[in-house]
């Protein structure tokens, strides 16, 4: 159902291909002898322009358990971006040598620019501050098993809104749902973007309330998002340490959260739980970052076509095929500075919503 896809946003999938994904994730927990030989002769490209530990080599580890093979890079450093060679190129000569590529990148948009130029799968694993996806599979697939349900939740979402792109993407996925309350516990300086909120204005199921008290909030949700300040996408070092210890969940906040709430984290965790926390059997970001290998297990099958027999996508051999990649026309301009069109321009403007958003990173745009 989802073969030959590319997975950018986490709403890429309808709510009943999620479904489909995560039964195939049981499975393959169940009886992963089952599917250790489904990728072969199969290849994933790990691109990671940015540093990762879980995400990278939790793709590795599950492309490896699939029997596939794994190539790529851990840092931009080691890739032809540090010789000025364009994302569109690397991806398509990345084409010719694999099969499937998961793309980690600090710019905002440019996994989707990776997909627009790719002949093969191209899975979002971080754009910048913008977006991530995988991550959101692992979160829902967590929440599934924890909660049994993705409606009538109240989701307490903590720390660093502004940049925490899991944030940015479990809203995006939860807000497809029925009733669920968001509260948005963070400083005035790391809010949610504009765009985030706008999604949440405009899901018929969904609200929000901000409460940038934690002891408060906690009473109430279902469900705690930790998160990190996340450092690297600081431009002021001192605005960083001023606001890195915002929140700290400790065991004497978790006595008032609800006996059946639980907390989750996307790690790495720097100083925003204290360890006597992950003895709680509410925490449940241990288990959550386990659950994310098998959930990129049944992510890479499904999109090789691979569920229940050999994969039907194939990357190589693509020496005809040609690639459209015009110049920037120069009228219109993304006004976010991190956005993948405003580092790399040679890509073209691209708008939607009526011209009035930027189509790689979702930041308004200006004439
Ligand atoms: C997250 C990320 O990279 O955005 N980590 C991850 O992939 N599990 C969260 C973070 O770095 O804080």
């Amino acid at each position: 159902m989802l073969r030959g896809k590319n997975l950018i946003y986490p709403t890429d999938f309808t709510v009943e291909q999620l479904e489909a994904l995560f039964c195939l994730t049981d499975k393959i927990i169940a009886r992963p002898d089952q599917y250790a030989n489904s990728c072969n002769d199969k290849i994933l490209a790990t691109l990671f322009f940015e540093p990762s530990t879980r995400t990278r080599l939790s793709f590795e580890a599950a492309m490896q358990r699939l029997g596939g093979k794994v190539l790529g890079f851990a840092d931009s450093a080691s890739s032809s971006a540090t010789k000025g060679e364009s994302l569109a190129d690397t991806i398509r000569m990345i084409s010719c040598y694999a099969d499937i590529a998961a793309i980690r990148h600090p710019a905002e948009g440019a996994a989707h620019v990776a997909a627009l130029h790719s002949f093969i799968p191209v899975i979002n694993a971080g754009d910048g501050g913008h977006q991530h996806p995988t991550q959101t599979l692992t979160d829902l697939y967590t929440i599934r098993a924890k909660k049994g349900r993705f409606h009538d939740l109240t989701i307490g979402l903590c720390g660093d809104l502004k940049y925490g792109r899991t944030v940015h993407s479990l809203i995006h996925a939860m807000c497809r749902y029925e009733n669920i309350h968001f509260v948005l516990i963070s400083p005035p300086e790391l809010q949610v973007p504009d765009y985030v909120i706008r999604e949440i204005e405009a899901a018929p199921g969904c609200s929000y309330s901000v409460d940038p008290d934690l002891d408060s909030a906690i009473r109430q949700v279902d469900i705690l998002y930790m998160t990190r300040v996340q450092r690297e996408r600081f431009s002021s070092q001192e605005e960083y340490l001023r606001l890195k210890d915002s929140y700290i969940l400790d065991t004497q906040k978790m006595q008032n959260a609800k006996p059946d709430m639980i907390v989750l984290h996307p790690m790495p965790i720097v100083n925003e739980i204290t360890g006597a926390v992950d003895e709680d059997p509410r925490a449940c970001y241990f288990v959550q970052a386990q659950y994310g290998m098998y959930v990129r297990m049944a992510l890479i099958l499904s999109l090789l076509g691979a569920e229940d027999g050999p994969a039907t996508v194939c990357g190589g051999r693509m020496f005809e095929k040609t690639c459209q990649n015009p110049r920037p026309n120069g009228t219109v301009h993304c006004k976010n500075p991190k956005c993948v069109s405003n580092l790399d321009l040679t890509l073209p403007i691209r708008v939607k919503d009526g011209g009035k958003v930027c189509e790689y990173c979702d930041a308004a745009i200006e004439e």
